[in-house]
């Protein structure tokens, strides 16, 4: 599947912003810790979120998925008669965050298989942290035929965790292992995400008592069992608003961005894009994003939260393409997050990669042409590009876009803008 993407448009509407992938991801796994269940609201309709539900039918949980708005879904999932505690390799590989069923079904079941998720394309992406965490909780962690096998025939026991580096997953299985686990856990250096803190209020409204969360240092109280009956709804994505945001700025146009505060949930972000040349307002129930025409030059790194974040790298490394001067993008999290640079420089972008660092010095205009998406966040710095740029782009793999980003067309279409899907 392809998508053409028109030239030369401008985006000038309101786009409605789904629920948050990386939120909605972890919150299904955590449905797995609850003796009745979960209802989850405002999930996004993506592959990601379908490859989940099928991984987690597998395990024995039930579900129902009713659609509650035009982009979202209202998902009930039913936990009592898990039976299968096996994610295997073929879900996994498709999809990493697979790895957020471990913590749970460990600590719940007290054994688990869960295939080692192998690479992807951005990165290596290990998993060692997250390993690491619940032996200290406990686990006898063995790896063998690609799997990790993990046991605790005595359930996990509290204890204090120090992450050498910020892993939001990483602190999404360990806290979920956590909440079950005999007596406290304290885990310092822990990511900050608005995901987690999500994920946090979601265990707290389960029956779990964790405290610190979106700090590094969270503190969770184990407790025998989550039963409390619990309808969560899931935070709006800030990735998708960043990524429309910047799609005002690529084609000097104007978005209203509805479904969240996103100057709190991107507040290093905004403040990036004012300095290019972004104008911000606050609207009801959103944030308006509004090109002043102007492109400026201007440095930026990829940080953890609350730093700029990495998944709206290359949607920025998109917009500096345009910009009247040189930046400098610094990559700190990722070690091959530049696959879309040499798909722009086929649009004629002027990017010079070296190491973490690409420098980008700004063009007067991009050409079409036909490109690949090399993964998700890449796909949509494409589509961005082509948006602003002379002439027509087809974007090929756009699997990649339909993981994180739900009713595309629809969405641009919104704003004015038109891309067809062509196979
Ligand atoms: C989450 O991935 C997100 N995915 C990613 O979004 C996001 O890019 C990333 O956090 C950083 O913000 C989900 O939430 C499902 P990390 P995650 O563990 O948790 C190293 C998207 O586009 N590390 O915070 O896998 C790792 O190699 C995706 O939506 C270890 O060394 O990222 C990386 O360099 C892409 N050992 C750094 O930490 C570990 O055990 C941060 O990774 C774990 C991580």
């Amino acid at each position: 599947m392809k998508l053409k993407v028109y030239g030369n448009q401008k985006v000038n509407g309101v786009v409605p912003i789904s629920g948050a992938k990386n939120s909605a991801l972890p919150l299904l796994a955590a449905s797995i810790l609850s003796v009745n269940g979960l209802k989850l609201t405002n999930v996004p309709l993506l592959a990601d979120i379908e490859t989940t539900l099928s991984l987690l039918e597998s395990l024995g949980v039930a579900y129902r998925v009713d659609q509650e708005s035009l982009y979202a879904n209202t998902v009930e999932l039913k936990t009592g008669s898990i039976y299968n505690f096996t994610a295997p390799y073929e879900t996994v590989k498709k999809m990493r965050a697979s790895i957020l069923v471990l913590g749970p079904l460990l600590t719940r079941f007290g054994r688990c298989r869960v295939s080692l998720p192998g690479g992807c394309s951005i990165g290596v992406r290990p998993i060692d942290l997250h390993l690491k965490g619940l032996e200290a909780l406990g686990a006898k962690i063995e790896l063998k035929d690609g799997y990790v096998h993990a046991v605790a025939p005595k359930g996990l026991k509290g204890a204090n965790f120090d992450f050498p580096i910020a892993t939001v997953t990483g602190t999404e299985n360990i806290m979920m292992a956590a909440a079950l686990a005999d007596g406290t856990t304290v885990l310092r250096n822990a990511a900050r995400e608005p995901e987690i803190v999500d994920l946090a209020n979601c265990l707290n409204a389960m029956g779990a008592k964790i405290s610190g969360q979106g700090t590094s240092v969270v503190m969770i109280k184990g407790v025998s069992s989550l039963r409390n009956t619990t309808e969560y709804r899931v935070m709006p994505d800030r990735i998708e608003a960043g990524t429309y945001a910047i799609a005002a700025g690529i084609t000097k146009g104007r978005v209203d961005l509805i479904g969240g505060n996103f100057r709190e949930l991107l507040p290093t972000f905004i403040e990036k894009m004012e300095r290019i040349g972004l104008e911000f307002s606050d609207i009801e129930n959103g944030l308006r994003a509004e090109s002043s025409g102007e492109i400026a030059p201007v440095d930026v790194s990829s940080d953890p939260y609350p730093g700029f974040p990495t998944d709206l790298q290359a949607q920025t490394t998109a917009l500096l393409c345009l910009a009247d001067g040189e930046s400098t993008v610094t990559e700190n999290i990722y070690e091959n997050r530049f696959m879309h640079a040499a798909e722009l420089m086929r649009m004629g972008a002027n990017i010079t990669i070296s190491g973490d660092k690409a420098c980008v010095k700004g063009v007067e205009q991009l050409t079409g042409a036909p490109m690949m998406a090399t993964d998700l966040r890449a796909s949509f710095s494409l589509i961005l590009a082509a948006l602003a740029a002379k002439g027509d782009s087809v974007v090929d793999r756009i699997y990649h876009l339909d993981r994180g980003y739900c009713c595309v067309k629809e969405k641009l279409a919104s704003c004015g803008v038109t891309v067809d899907r062509i196979s």
